[in-house]
């Protein structure tokens, strides 16, 4: 069905080029139910599916989805299992859909800590979509924003050392190379669902100068028009940048 919104997005203005996920609100909607924690992050798949179809029905260049942060490894073993298990089953599910719609899928964050076959799930499903020219979808498993910044501080911190660079060498450019996010612009507009106003760790360098836009929905219930009224709302702001605006004068 075609959307209203989308026609507004489309005639709205400038699309954000990058936009960023933080999904929450699985467990309260389950809750809410009387179902079991793991059906909320079962539903929240679905609007995994809608927010990628609608990513490239807007024109996102990058979408990024929080999937699993450093900190979600000290829920209980049994749901931290249930999400590794969702993760498995996305990817061998939607990877024949993803490469249809032009989707290239690369993982972020500390694989090592994944278990081997959900790791080597995502690892397929990042080869058999590659090449996807439409949107690339950026899924943070295992990712907290201080752990990449300390990895980071550590790789210059060796490349000083061994004399390949100069401390005074270390600058935006030469840290962001040091990211799992080497290669992506910002975000222009950060999403986070379930009325939740923090950033829990996600994208800390990234995110200085991004939008946000939290939303009151629950990830389960969020669909792409929910992603279509947050990308209007960005398109009503008015980025300075530490500037004044386009159109004030000088006095
Ligand atoms: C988001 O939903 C999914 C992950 C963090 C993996 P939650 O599981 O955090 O749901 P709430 O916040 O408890 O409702
Ligand atoms: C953030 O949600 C992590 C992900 C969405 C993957 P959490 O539910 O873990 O965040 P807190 O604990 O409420 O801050
Ligand atoms: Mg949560």
């Amino acid at each position: 069905m075609p959307s209203d919104r989308l026609d507004r997005v489309r005639l709205g203005g400038v699309v954000p080029s990058h936009v960023a996920v933080i999904m929450d609100g699985n467990g309260r909607w389950a809750g809410e139910r009387g179902l079991p924690r793991h059906l909320g992050h079962r539903e929240g798949m679905k609007s995994v599916r809608e927010v990628v179809e609608g990513s490239v029905e807007a024109g996102l260049d990058n979408l990024t989805l929080f999937a699993f942060s450093t900190e979600n490894w000290k829920r209980p073993l049994q749901e931290v299992s249930a999400l590794m298990g969702l993760l498995q089953l996305y990817a061998r599910k939607e990877a024949a859909d993803l490469r249809r719609q032009g989707v290239e899928v690369h993982v972020l964050g500390d694989l090592d800590r994944v278990d081997e076959s959900t790791r080597s799930a995502v690892e397929q499903l990042a080869e058999r979509t590659r090449g996807g020219d439409r949107l690339r979808l950026n899924l943070m498993i295992s990712y907290g924003g201080r752990e990449e910044l300390l990895r980071a501080a550590r790789a210059l911190a060796d490349r000083v050392r061994s004399g390949e660079l100069q401390s005074s060498e270390i600058d935006d450019e030469a840290l962001e190379d040091s990211l799992f996010t080497r290669g992506l612009p910002d975000p222009d507009l950060l999403i986070r669902t379930s009325g939740e106003h923090r950033l829990s760790n996600f994208m800390l360098w990234q995110l200085a100068y991004t939008e946000l836009h939290m939303s009151p929905v629950y990830w389960p219930e969020f669909d792409r028009e929910h992603l279509f009224e947050a990308i209007l709302d960005y398109q009503r702001r008015d980025r300075r940048f530490g500037r004044v605006s386009a159109g004030v004068q000088a006095s």
